[in-house]
C-alpha cells in the first residue's frame, strides 16, 4: 500500500471536563483524494480538522500527516509541519481584516520557507502566485489586491482565503464549511476552482459541508458518524 496523505488509528478526543467527542478507530485520506465528510451540527467535524492541522492534540492514538507522526513533534516544530504542509480555509473565513488582500493571500510564505519556496518556482515569486491563484479564483483586478481584507464582500474574502490555503502548494488543503455563505450557483463555481486549484497542485482536499449537494462532486463521502465510535449529539 502506497503512503497515505492522512493516516489515523485509535484516535480518541475530549474537550476537558467533556465526555469522548471522538472515538476513531482509523481514517485514512490517499494522495490527492478529494473526501466530502458531513455530520451534524456539534458533531465534531471542525473538531476533527483541528486535531489533524496539530492545532488540537489527542488524549491517545496516532494521526500521521505525510507519514509524520504528529505527537511526536513539540509544539513549535507541529506549527512548522502544519504551516508546510497544510492549507486551511477555516468556517469562519480568518482573514486579518487590517492587512490587504495580498497579505493575507502571502502570509503562509511568511511562516513556511518551503511554501515560499514552491511558489517562487512555481511561480516565479511569491507576489506572482498570490496574483495568479487569485485570478484563477475570479479576483483579478489589480486594485483589489492592495485592498483591505474586510472591505471585501463575503464571497470574495472567501476565495482570498482559499487563495491563501492554496499559496505554496500544501499537500493537504482542509476547508470548513467554506461555501455556506454562497448562492448554488457561486458554491459549484468556488468548489470547482478549489478542485482545480488542487489537482494542479497535486493536494489532498478534505472539504466539511452540510450541504448534500455537492457530495457526488467528491472521490469520496462520508459521513463522519461512520468514523466515529463515540455516541454524537443530536443535530440542533
Ligand atoms: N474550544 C472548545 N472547548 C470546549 N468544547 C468545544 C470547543 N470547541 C468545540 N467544542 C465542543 O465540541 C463539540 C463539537 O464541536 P465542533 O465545532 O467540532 O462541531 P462541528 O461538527 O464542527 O459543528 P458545526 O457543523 O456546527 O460547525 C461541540 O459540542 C462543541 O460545543
Ligand atoms: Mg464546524
Amino acid at each position: 500500500m502506497t503512503q497515505a496523505l492522512i493516516e489515523l488509528a485509535n484516535l480518541s478526543f475530549s474537550w476537558p471536563g467533556h465526555p469522548v467527542l471522538l472515538d476513531i478507530p482509523s481514517f485514512r485520506l490517499e494522495p490527492g483524494e478529494t473526501l466530502f465528510l458531513k455530520g451534524p451540527s456539534g458533531s465534531g467535524k471542525t473538531t476533527l480538522l483541528g486535531l489533524l492541522g496539530g492545532v488540537q492534540k489527542a488524549n491517545s492514538g496516532t494521526i500521521r500527516l505525510l507519514g509524520q507522526e504528529l505527537s511526536e513533534l513539540g509544539s513549535g516544530a507541529r506549527d512548522r509541519f502544519r504551516v508546510d504542509h497544510t492549507g486551511y480555509i477555516f468556517q469562519q473565513f480568518n482573514l486579518l481584516p487590517f492587512l490587504s488582500v495580498r497579505e493575507n493571500v502571502e502570509l503562509p510564505c511568511h511562516f513556511s520557507k518551503l511554501r515560499a519556496s514552491r511558489a517562487q518556482q512555481r511561480h516565479g515569486s511569491v507576489d506572482k502566485a498570490a496574483q495568479t491563484l487569485l485570478a484563477h479564483l475570479g479576483l483579478k483586478d489589480p486594485n483589489l489586491l492592495e485592498r483591505r481584507a474586510d472591505s471585501l464582500s463575503i464571497g470574495q474574502q472567501q476565495r482570498v482565503a482559499a487563495a491563501r490555503a492554496l499559496i505554496g502548494q500544501p499537500e493537504l488543503v482542509i476547508a470548513d464549511e467554506p461555501t455556506s455563505a454562497l448562492d448554488a450557483d457561486a458554491r459549484e463555481a468556488f468548489i470547482q476552482l478549489l478542485f482545480a486549484e488542487c489537482r494542479d497542485a497535486g493536494a489532498s482536499l478534505l472539504f466539511v459541508s452540510h450541504d448534500q449537494s455537492l457530495a457526488p462532486l467528491f472521490d469520496r463521502n462520508l459521513s463522519l458518524s461512520e468514523l466515529n465510535r463515540a455516541a454524537t449529539p443530536a443535530e440542533v
